[in-house]
């Protein structure tokens, strides 16, 4: 999921760094937005190394990308540790003088702030009106916790831990999904990409990371389902809550989906080696036995998609297709010609090499039924999934419909 910290200046500051680098590690698409105050508390080499993007806190950087808004239309999160008296202030008023202030007003994400100030100053009835209207508007306010204070003096304002804040931070995010359109049904999850022995020691593969079919199952299981990830070799943790199957060749990933064709919903995310190898060896080849310039015979694998489509179902079928094409009405042609073929329900045509750059767009995604576009999204990873999964529900709701 893609998270904004944002970070104003208070001591606490350096503490941002530790929920910067546990949301990573735990592999969000992490973007720091500090005040102007904060970087003279931490420095910017220090957030662009833990969070691995640029951090700017200038609105008037990269303004073709809109930036100052971009972020904050793309967040799924927006946490704030610390927050400073002076920034809670201006969230409660709507300020949008820097870029933290329009991220977070330009943003529908849920925004989580994690107080830190002297007690006088969190005492204070302007610091206590400001943090009742952020309470009334549904923001999320962690702490601050009593205890030693920066000075000498101890009491209450002091910043919660920030793995405190994270945990809360990630929950409010599962809290805001709460409509479960795929409430008792089953989903299962092709992702990764499926390697095809040459040898005991190497293989044919691909660079799927299996991060989109992960977000998909994640999705799913937030929107209520039971869900099977069928893993071909993933380079990202399985969501929690899903079943996870692994698999590593194209054989193998075949049989795990044609096992649970009868599931309600299957989308084939995994990038499927369309060959394997034509007799692999038992042994490892040595470069003796191979000679100077070896031949691999390959041989065309089963279209695991097709098959799953020909099935006796009652299932939506998903397809993928990820394609270069840049040209618009080629590319949903393409994307046509491949759904037809398929016999899929839906096909999702993924709009690689589009635009990657900092705050901007990471994915775009059109779905296509036998109609034409029946969806359009772009933006996080997670975000995409949720707008697929939404199609891939209402498409399920109208085809039980339609069944006697
Ligand atoms: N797929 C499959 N079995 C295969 C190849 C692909 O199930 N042997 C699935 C993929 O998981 C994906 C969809 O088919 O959902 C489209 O994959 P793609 O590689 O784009 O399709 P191909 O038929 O291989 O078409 P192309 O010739 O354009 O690569």
């Amino acid at each position: 999921m893609r998270v904004v910290v944002g970070i104003s200046g208070g001591i606490a500051a350096y503490k941002a760094a530790l929920a910067i680098r546990e949301l990573v590690l735990a592999g969000h698409d992490v973007h720091v937005v500090p005040t102007a105050a904060a970087l003279r508390f931490i420095g910017r080499p220090t957030l662009e190394a833990l969070s691995r993007n640029p951090v700017s806190d200038e609105v008037f950087d990269d303004v073709a990308a809109v930036r100052h808004v971009a972020l904050g239309q793309s967040a799924d999160l927006i946490v704030v540790l610390p927050a400073t008296a002076n920034t809670i202030a201006k969230i409660a008023a709507g300020l949008a003088d820097d870029l933290l202030g329009t991220t977070i007003l330009a943003s529908r994400a849920p925004l989580v702030i994690a107080p830190a100030m002297h007690t006088e100053m969190w005492e204070q009835a302007a610091t206590q009106a400001n943090i009742r209207t952020l309470a009334e508007r549904g923001i999320t306010i962690v702490g601050p916790v009593a205890g030693q204070l920066t000075g000498d003096d101890s009491g209450v304002g002091r910043m919660a831990e920030p793995t405190d804040v994270v945990a809360a931070a990630l929950s409010a995010v599962s809290d805001a999904s709460a409509p479960r359109p795929l409430a008792s049904t089953t989903v299962v999850v092709s992702a990764g990409g499926t390697r095809e022995p040459i040898d005991p020691v190497r293989f044919l593969g691909n660079r799927s990371s299996g991060a989109m079919g992960v977000a998909l199952a994640a999705a799913a299981r937030d929107a209520g389902a039971a869900v099977t990830l069928v893993g071909a070799n993933l380079h990202v943790p399985a969501p929690a809550g899903v079943e996870l199957v692994e698999v590593e060749t194209t054989a193998q990933l075949r049989d795990a989906m044609l096992a649970r064709a009868g599931a309600d919903v299957i989308v084939m995310a995994a990038a499927v080696a369309d060959y394997r190898v034509d007799g692999v060896a038992d042994e490892k080849r040595t470069k003796e036995a191979w000679g100077e310039a070896p031949t691999l015979t390959l041989a065309l694998n089963p279209d695991i998609l097709h098959e799953l489509a020909q099935q006796p179902r009652a299932s939506v079928v998903v397809g993928f297709g990820a394609e270069t094409e840049p040209d618009d009405a080629a590319l949903l042609q393409r994307g046509r010609d491949k759904l037809a073929r398929k016999g899929a329900d839906l096909l999702v045509v993924n709009r690689v090499g589009h635009d990657a750059g900092f705050g901007a767009v990471d994915t775009r995604v059109q779905v296509l039924d036998a109609d034409g576009v029946v969806a359009d999204a772009s933006g996080s990873k997670t975000s995409v999934a949720r707008a697929i999964i939404d199609t891939v529900a209402l498409r399920l709701a109208a085809q039980q419909k339609e069944q006697p």
